[in-house]
């Protein structure tokens, strides 16, 4: 892996989940989506309204494998973390060095593997955490502005990635990604969360029938 640009300016915290500062936080992610717009897709990370809806569906007691696509500033991480069972693993990745470089030293939990690259590889980055198949994918990743066919071979690979009965997690400010859901889950389920800047689509998505229905 290329150097950690951001490693010595944010020494690891001692506390297991470190936060930075709020502001901070910010900062990093406007920064970022001056450099990126395309691939963060958004100007602020997402609210803690957003998170709470995103993770109501998980099982914390039996997920053992949980993925998160795009941890950005690690608004999700945190969280998931937090509530994340002993035993349990989570696999963080992400395309943008900076925002790897700063999860890897601000969030100082043996449970978390944060890893640069891409989504399209989360089979790879599955195999080498010594695992099989995920739990729950959880995303934040913008599929309406991703080069063209990489949103598509994601989804593919998120459905072949997931354990049967586990689910693909989405929050979104388009409806572009449900056409690429739509032929490889059965099951999928959609609802606006109101309560974000802007409001944000939050999807559920699973191999089976389960979630033919609204939320
Ligand atoms: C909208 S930001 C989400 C940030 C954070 N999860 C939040 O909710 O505030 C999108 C993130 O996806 C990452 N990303 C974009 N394309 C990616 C890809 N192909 N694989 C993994 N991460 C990607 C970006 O670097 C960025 O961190």
């Amino acid at each position: 892996m290329a150097s950690l640009p951001f490693k010595d300016k944010h020494k690891k915290s001692s506390r297991r989940a470190g936060s930075g500062s709020f502001l901070t936080q910010w900062r990093i992610f406007f920064r970022q989506f001056l450099k990126h717009p395309g691939m963060i897709g958004s100007v602020i990370p997402s609210s803690r309204t957003l998170v709470d809806a995103v993770l109501a569906p998980v099982d914390w007691e039996r997920a053992r494998l949980i993925v998160e696509y795009g941890p950005g500033v690690g608004t999700f991480t945190r969280p998931i973390l937090e509530r994340m069972h002993p035993d349990a693993t989570l696999i963080a990745i992400d395309l943008n060095l900076d925002f790897v470089a700063w999860l890897d030293a601000q969030i100082d939990d043996p449970r978390l593997r944060v890893v640069h690259g891409s989504a399209v590889d989360v089979r790879r980055f599955i195999r080498e955490a010594g695992h099989q198949q995920a739990d729950y994918v959880l995303s934040g990743l913008p599929f309406s502005t991703l080069p063209d066919g990489v949103g598509a071979s994601i989804c593919a690979e998120t459905r072949a990635a997931l354990r049967p009965g586990g689910e693909f997690l989405i929050y979104q400010y388009s409806r572009y990604v449900l056409r690429l859901l739509t032929p490889l889950f059965g099951g999928i389920s959609e609802r606006l969360e109101w309560r974000n800047i802007p409001p944000c689509r939050v999807i559920r998505a699973t191999g089976d029938q389960a979630l033919t229905r609204a939320a």
